[in-house]
Protein backbone atom coordinates (compact mmCIF):
# COMPACT_ATOMS: atom_id res chain seq x y z
CA UNK A 1 0.00 0.00 0.00
CA UNK A 2 1.50 3.27 -0.91
CA UNK A 3 2.40 5.78 2.13
CA UNK A 4 4.70 8.79 2.34
CA UNK A 5 8.00 8.16 4.13
CA UNK A 6 7.61 10.27 6.84
CA UNK A 7 4.42 10.99 9.22
CA UNK A 8 2.43 13.23 7.76
CA UNK A 9 -0.46 16.06 9.76
CA UNK A 10 -3.47 15.26 7.96
CA UNK A 11 -7.31 16.99 8.20
CA UNK A 12 -9.60 14.69 7.09
CA UNK A 13 -13.13 15.80 6.95
CA UNK A 14 -16.57 13.46 6.08
CA UNK A 15 -13.76 10.42 7.82
CA UNK A 16 -17.12 9.31 9.46
CA UNK A 17 -18.64 6.94 6.70
CA UNK A 18 -18.08 5.50 2.96
CA UNK A 19 -14.88 7.03 1.27
CA UNK A 20 -13.34 9.29 4.56
CA UNK A 21 -14.02 6.68 7.04
CA UNK A 22 -11.87 4.00 4.38
CA UNK A 23 -9.29 6.88 4.16
CA UNK A 24 -9.18 7.49 7.92
CA UNK A 25 -8.69 3.75 8.91
CA UNK A 26 -5.69 3.47 6.64
CA UNK A 27 -3.94 7.08 7.29
CA UNK A 28 -3.79 5.72 11.38
CA UNK A 29 -2.99 2.48 10.40
CA UNK A 30 0.06 4.20 8.48
CA UNK A 31 0.37 5.96 11.74
CA UNK A 32 0.00 9.64 10.16
CA UNK A 33 -1.53 12.44 12.92
CA UNK A 34 -4.63 12.41 11.57
CA UNK A 35 -7.51 14.89 12.64
CA UNK A 36 -10.86 13.46 11.84
CA UNK A 37 -13.63 15.50 11.13
CA UNK A 38 -17.48 14.92 10.58
CA UNK A 39 -20.64 15.75 12.48
CA UNK A 40 -21.29 12.76 14.27
CA UNK A 41 -18.95 12.81 17.49
CA UNK A 42 -19.66 9.51 18.45
CA UNK A 43 -18.35 7.23 15.15
CA UNK A 44 -15.39 9.67 15.29
CA UNK A 45 -14.21 9.04 18.99
CA UNK A 46 -14.64 5.07 17.43
CA UNK A 47 -12.35 5.72 15.06
CA UNK A 48 -9.73 7.23 17.22
CA UNK A 49 -10.15 5.43 20.19
CA UNK A 50 -6.88 3.84 21.08
CA UNK A 51 -4.97 5.48 18.54
CA UNK A 52 -3.01 8.19 19.99
CA UNK A 53 -1.85 9.77 16.51
CA UNK A 54 -5.82 10.18 15.40
CA UNK A 55 -7.71 13.45 17.15
CA UNK A 56 -11.38 13.57 16.88
CA UNK A 57 -12.55 17.03 15.87
CA UNK A 58 -16.44 17.37 15.20
CA UNK A 59 -17.51 19.89 13.35
CA UNK A 60 -20.46 20.75 10.59
CA UNK A 61 -18.78 21.94 7.48
CA UNK A 62 -21.56 24.25 6.79
CA UNK A 63 -21.10 26.26 9.70
CA UNK A 64 -18.57 28.55 8.66
CA UNK A 65 -17.25 29.85 12.63
CA UNK A 66 -17.11 26.41 13.45
CA UNK A 67 -14.56 25.16 10.73
CA UNK A 68 -12.70 28.35 11.48
CA UNK A 69 -12.60 27.37 15.10
CA UNK A 70 -11.74 23.87 14.27
CA UNK A 71 -8.58 25.25 12.26
CA UNK A 72 -7.66 26.90 15.27
CA UNK A 73 -7.70 23.69 17.34
CA UNK A 74 -5.50 21.95 14.79
CA UNK A 75 -3.21 24.80 15.33
CA UNK A 76 -2.89 23.75 18.61
CA UNK A 77 -2.76 20.54 18.48
CA UNK A 78 -0.15 20.59 15.71
CA UNK A 79 1.14 23.49 15.07
CA UNK A 80 1.03 23.29 10.85
CA UNK A 81 -0.99 20.80 8.45
CA UNK A 82 1.18 18.94 5.51
CA UNK A 83 -2.45 17.93 4.42
CA UNK A 84 -5.90 18.85 3.90
CA UNK A 85 -8.32 16.85 2.51
CA UNK A 86 -11.35 18.10 2.37
CA UNK A 87 -13.76 15.10 1.35
CA UNK A 88 -17.74 15.44 3.73
CA UNK A 89 -20.19 16.03 1.12
CA UNK A 90 -23.99 15.32 0.28
CA UNK A 91 -25.82 14.46 -2.35
CA UNK A 92 -29.60 14.73 -3.51
CA UNK A 93 -31.13 14.90 -6.70
CA UNK A 94 -33.44 17.39 -7.99
CA UNK A 95 -36.83 17.21 -10.19
CA UNK A 96 -36.77 19.70 -12.51
CA UNK A 97 -41.09 19.98 -12.36
CA UNK A 98 -40.44 20.73 -8.55
CA UNK A 99 -37.41 23.16 -8.90
CA UNK A 100 -36.77 23.09 -5.19
CA UNK A 101 -34.39 26.21 -4.38
CA UNK A 102 -34.05 24.34 -0.61
CA UNK A 103 -32.42 20.91 -1.87
CA UNK A 104 -29.63 23.03 -4.15
CA UNK A 105 -28.99 25.01 -0.87
CA UNK A 106 -29.01 21.69 0.80
CA UNK A 107 -25.77 20.24 -1.61
CA UNK A 108 -24.85 23.61 -2.27
CA UNK A 109 -23.41 25.07 1.44
CA UNK A 110 -21.72 21.37 2.58
CA UNK A 111 -20.16 20.51 -0.75
CA UNK A 112 -18.47 23.97 -2.36
CA UNK A 113 -19.02 26.28 0.55
CA UNK A 114 -18.34 24.09 3.16
CA UNK A 115 -15.13 22.74 1.27
CA UNK A 116 -14.07 26.64 0.94
CA UNK A 117 -14.72 27.20 4.93
CA UNK A 118 -12.59 24.43 5.06
CA UNK A 119 -9.47 25.78 2.57
CA UNK A 120 -9.68 29.44 4.41
CA UNK A 121 -9.07 27.27 7.57
CA UNK A 122 -6.62 25.49 6.62
CA UNK A 123 -4.19 27.67 4.81
CA UNK A 124 -2.33 29.16 7.76
CA UNK A 125 -1.43 25.31 8.64
CA UNK A 126 -0.38 24.41 5.36
CA UNK A 127 1.33 27.67 5.05
CA UNK A 128 3.29 26.96 8.79
CA UNK A 129 4.24 23.42 7.48
CA UNK A 130 6.05 25.18 4.16
CA UNK A 131 7.83 27.63 6.74
CA UNK A 132 9.14 24.26 8.06
CA UNK A 133 10.74 24.11 4.52
CA UNK A 134 7.88 21.15 3.99
CA UNK A 135 5.68 20.19 0.98
CA UNK A 136 2.02 21.16 1.59
CA UNK A 137 -1.07 20.08 -0.47
CA UNK A 138 -5.00 21.18 -0.29
CA UNK A 139 -7.00 18.46 -2.07
CA UNK A 140 -10.33 17.85 -1.59
CA UNK A 141 -13.43 15.47 -3.31
CA UNK A 142 -15.18 16.57 -6.21
CA UNK A 143 -16.83 13.94 -8.54
CA UNK A 144 -16.35 12.44 -12.17
CA UNK A 145 -20.26 13.90 -12.27
CA UNK A 146 -18.32 17.38 -12.97
CA UNK A 147 -16.32 16.37 -16.29
CA UNK A 148 -20.29 15.49 -17.45
CA UNK A 149 -23.46 17.23 -17.03
CA UNK A 150 -25.95 14.17 -15.80
CA UNK A 151 -29.71 14.23 -15.38
CA UNK A 152 -31.31 15.20 -12.13
CA UNK A 153 -27.96 16.41 -11.04
CA UNK A 154 -27.77 19.90 -11.35
CA UNK A 155 -27.12 20.69 -7.87
CA UNK A 156 -24.78 17.72 -6.86
CA UNK A 157 -23.17 17.70 -10.28
CA UNK A 158 -22.59 21.46 -10.53
CA UNK A 159 -21.64 21.74 -6.48
CA UNK A 160 -18.98 19.34 -7.44
CA UNK A 161 -17.69 20.85 -11.13
CA UNK A 162 -17.83 24.21 -8.82
CA UNK A 163 -14.92 22.44 -6.45
CA UNK A 164 -13.19 21.49 -9.23
CA UNK A 165 -13.02 24.38 -11.01
CA UNK A 166 -12.56 26.80 -7.68
CA UNK A 167 -9.63 24.29 -6.47
CA UNK A 168 -7.66 23.81 -10.03
CA UNK A 169 -7.94 28.17 -10.30
CA UNK A 170 -6.37 27.88 -6.29
CA UNK A 171 -3.81 25.84 -7.58
CA UNK A 172 -2.23 28.50 -10.17
CA UNK A 173 -2.36 31.18 -7.54
CA UNK A 174 -0.49 29.12 -4.78
CA UNK A 175 2.20 27.52 -6.72
CA UNK A 176 4.04 30.49 -5.77
CA UNK A 177 3.90 29.59 -2.26
CA UNK A 178 4.72 26.27 -2.98
CA UNK A 179 1.59 24.56 -2.12
CA UNK A 180 0.14 21.94 -4.11
CA UNK A 181 -3.51 21.18 -4.98
CA UNK A 182 -5.26 17.86 -6.11
CA UNK A 183 -8.46 17.21 -7.17
CA UNK A 184 -10.15 13.63 -6.58
CA UNK A 185 -13.19 13.15 -9.19
CA UNK A 186 -14.54 9.46 -7.94
CA UNK A 187 -16.28 8.01 -10.48
CA UNK A 188 -19.13 5.68 -8.34
CA UNK A 189 -17.95 4.23 -4.67
CA UNK A 190 -20.16 1.96 -2.76
CA UNK A 191 -20.85 4.19 0.38
CA UNK A 192 -24.07 5.00 2.13
CA UNK A 193 -24.29 8.02 -0.08
CA UNK A 194 -24.68 5.74 -3.22
CA UNK A 195 -26.61 2.97 -1.79
CA UNK A 196 -29.52 5.37 -1.85
CA UNK A 197 -29.36 5.82 -5.69
CA UNK A 198 -31.79 4.12 -7.73
CA UNK A 199 -30.35 3.53 -11.02
CA UNK A 200 -27.27 1.77 -12.36
CA UNK A 201 -24.19 2.40 -10.97
CA UNK A 202 -21.59 1.27 -13.79
CA UNK A 203 -17.56 -0.01 -12.27
CA UNK A 204 -18.86 1.20 -9.03
CA UNK A 205 -15.77 0.34 -6.78
CA UNK A 206 -15.86 -0.94 -3.16
CA UNK A 207 -14.61 2.67 -0.17
CA UNK A 208 -11.14 0.44 0.47
CA UNK A 209 -10.50 0.72 -3.34
CA UNK A 210 -11.36 4.24 -3.40
CA UNK A 211 -8.70 4.95 -0.33
CA UNK A 212 -6.17 3.08 -1.93
CA UNK A 213 -6.48 5.00 -4.85
CA UNK A 214 -6.59 8.67 -3.34
CA UNK A 215 -3.60 7.68 -0.89
CA UNK A 216 -1.74 6.79 -4.04
CA UNK A 217 -2.32 9.94 -5.68
CA UNK A 218 -1.37 12.20 -3.07
CA UNK A 219 1.39 10.60 -2.24
CA UNK A 220 2.60 10.78 -5.92
CA UNK A 221 1.43 14.54 -5.93
CA UNK A 222 -1.17 13.45 -8.53
CA UNK A 223 -3.34 16.58 -9.16
CA UNK A 224 -6.14 15.00 -10.90
CA UNK A 225 -6.92 11.73 -9.10
CA UNK A 226 -9.71 9.79 -11.02
CA UNK A 227 -10.52 6.37 -10.72
CA UNK A 228 -11.89 4.18 -11.68
CA UNK A 229 -9.46 5.09 -15.14
CA UNK A 230 -11.84 3.09 -17.76
CA UNK A 231 -14.94 4.68 -16.16
CA UNK A 232 -13.47 8.17 -15.63
CA UNK A 233 -11.70 8.09 -19.20
CA UNK A 234 -14.89 7.29 -20.76
CA UNK A 235 -17.05 10.07 -18.48
CA UNK A 236 -13.78 12.81 -19.46
CA UNK A 237 -14.12 12.03 -23.41
CA UNK A 238 -18.21 11.96 -23.42
CA UNK A 239 -17.38 15.40 -21.70
CA UNK A 240 -16.00 16.91 -24.46
CA UNK A 241 -17.81 15.82 -27.14
CA UNK A 242 -20.25 19.01 -28.71
CA UNK A 243 -23.26 19.87 -26.66
CA UNK A 244 -25.40 18.18 -29.21
CA UNK A 245 -24.01 14.79 -28.71
CA UNK A 246 -23.69 15.26 -25.20
CA UNK A 247 -27.56 16.23 -25.27
CA UNK A 248 -28.35 12.69 -27.28
CA UNK A 249 -26.21 10.52 -24.86
CA UNK A 250 -27.78 12.54 -22.16
CA UNK A 251 -31.36 11.51 -22.96
CA UNK A 252 -30.61 8.18 -24.38
CA UNK A 253 -29.34 7.31 -20.79
CA UNK A 254 -32.35 9.30 -18.72
CA UNK A 255 -34.89 7.34 -21.09
CA UNK A 256 -33.02 3.75 -20.07
CA UNK A 257 -33.17 4.83 -16.82
CA UNK A 258 -37.19 5.41 -17.03
CA UNK A 259 -37.17 1.68 -18.83
CA UNK A 260 -35.51 -0.12 -15.81
CA UNK A 261 -37.34 1.78 -13.40
N1 LIG B 1 -19.70 7.44 -3.31
C1 LIG B 1 -19.49 7.88 -4.53
O1 LIG B 1 -19.77 7.17 -5.52
C2 LIG B 1 -18.88 9.23 -4.76
C3 LIG B 1 -18.54 9.57 -6.07
C4 LIG B 1 -17.98 10.81 -6.31
C5 LIG B 1 -17.75 11.68 -5.27
N2 LIG B 1 -18.11 11.32 -4.01
C6 LIG B 1 -17.85 12.28 -2.93
O2 LIG B 1 -17.04 11.66 -1.95
C7 LIG B 1 -17.29 12.25 -0.69
C8 LIG B 1 -17.58 11.16 0.32
O3 LIG B 1 -18.75 10.48 -0.14
P1 LIG B 1 -19.23 9.07 0.41
O4 LIG B 1 -19.80 8.37 -0.75
O5 LIG B 1 -18.17 8.46 1.21
O6 LIG B 1 -20.47 9.57 1.31
P2 LIG B 1 -20.98 9.17 2.78
O7 LIG B 1 -20.72 7.75 3.06
O8 LIG B 1 -22.38 9.70 2.84
O9 LIG B 1 -20.03 10.06 3.71
C9 LIG B 1 -20.15 11.45 3.75
C10 LIG B 1 -19.30 11.99 4.88
O10 LIG B 1 -19.41 13.40 4.88
C11 LIG B 1 -19.79 13.81 6.21
N3 LIG B 1 -20.62 15.01 6.11
C12 LIG B 1 -21.75 15.18 5.38
N4 LIG B 1 -22.25 16.39 5.59
C13 LIG B 1 -21.43 17.00 6.49
C14 LIG B 1 -21.43 18.26 7.13
N5 LIG B 1 -22.40 19.18 6.91
N6 LIG B 1 -20.44 18.55 7.99
C15 LIG B 1 -19.45 17.65 8.24
N7 LIG B 1 -19.39 16.44 7.68
C16 LIG B 1 -20.39 16.12 6.81
C17 LIG B 1 -20.53 12.64 6.80
O11 LIG B 1 -20.41 12.60 8.22
P3 LIG B 1 -21.51 13.07 9.28
O12 LIG B 1 -22.84 12.61 8.79
O13 LIG B 1 -21.04 12.41 10.55
O14 LIG B 1 -21.41 14.55 9.32
C18 LIG B 1 -19.72 11.48 6.24
O15 LIG B 1 -18.58 11.25 7.03
C19 LIG B 1 -18.44 13.24 -0.89
O16 LIG B 1 -17.93 14.54 -1.06
C20 LIG B 1 -19.08 12.75 -2.17
O17 LIG B 1 -19.77 13.76 -2.86
C21 LIG B 1 -18.66 10.12 -3.72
Amino acid sequence: MSTWKTPQRIWLTGATSGIGEALATKLIAQGHHVVLSARNQEALDDLCDGHPNAYSLPVDISDHQAVIAAGEQISTWLGALDIALFNAGTCEYLDAQHFDMALIERVFTPNLFGTLYGVEAALPLLRAARKEGKPARLAATSSASAYLPLPRAEAYGASKAAISYFLESLRLDLDQEGIDVSVIHPGFVKTPLTDRNDFPMPMQVTAEQAADAIIAGLVKGKLDIHFPRRFTYLVKCLGILPPALRRHIGLRMTRRQEEQQ
